[in-house]
């Protein structure tokens, strides 16, 4: 995947997809979560639901925990700054969640390679009340994290995601109809297959 390989300075940290309802962003994300799990890369993968009540709180101790199965660093760095108080953080704010769950902790990861976390399904991340919070964090703070941990997060095009992320330093924002439109313009052809597929392959580097 070009962007999660790209080594060079000044690569934004994080990369934003957007496209409407049902038109292959999950499909998209999995398929590229699932080719770098071959490759021992991917950091973590998420799927926000607001069928289960409370999800969003278990974002970012999701990611620590798949962190820590992939990196001993992480783990030991993790232990040092939650240690047993992993079941009082559960109860605090996503801010204090994402600070010692994420931040501090990722400081000590050492990695030969770019890794992914893949946060899928922004726009059912919660209620208006819990999604400002997360939205903010995710939009500002992520690019705190190493620049070998890359965040691929995948939303509908909803005014509280373009609210949160307009004007965000180090985050790609791609609209899927833009990838369509260039390639329908290219070859003069409409298949949402062939789009999807166009998008797989330049994301995988396969
Ligand atoms: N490139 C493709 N060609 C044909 N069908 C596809 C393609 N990509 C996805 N699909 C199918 O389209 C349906 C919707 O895909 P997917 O769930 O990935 O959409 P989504 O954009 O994530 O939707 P939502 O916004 O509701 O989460 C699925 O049944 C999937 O199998
Ligand atoms: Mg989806």
């Amino acid at each position: 995947m070009e962007w999660v390989n790209d080594t060079r300075e000044g690569t934004e940290q994080v990369y934003l997809l957007l496209r409407r309802a049902g038109t292959g962003k999950s499909t998209i994300a999995h398929t590229i979560a699932g080719r770098l799990g071959g490759l021992g890369r991917r950091g973590s993968s998420f799927c926000c639901s607001t069928a289960f009540a409370d999800r969003a709180n278990c974002l970012f101790s999701t990611v620590a925990k798949d962190l820590a199965d992939l990196n001993d660093d992480f783990k030991e760095a993790l232990w040092k700054h939650v240690g047993h108080k992993s079941a009082l953080l559960f109860n605090d704010g996503p801010a204090e969640q994402v600070k010692h769950l994420l931040l501090e902790p990722s400081c000590s990861m050492r990695l030969v390679t770019n890794v992914l976390i893949l946060i899928v399904g922004l726009d059912e991340i919660g209620k208006p009340s819990v999604s400002k919070a997360f939205l903010d964090i995710l939009s500002k703070q992520l690019k705190q994290l190493p620049p070998q941990v890359r965040v691929l997060l995948t939303a509908r095009p909803e005014k509280d995601i373009y609210r949160a992320f307009d004007g965000a330093e180090s985050v790609h924002i791609r609209e899927l109809a833009t990838v369509e439109r260039t390639f329908k313009r290219s070859c003069g052809g409409s298949s949402s297959s062939l789009w999807g597929t166009s998008v797989m392959k330049n994301a995988t580097g396969s």
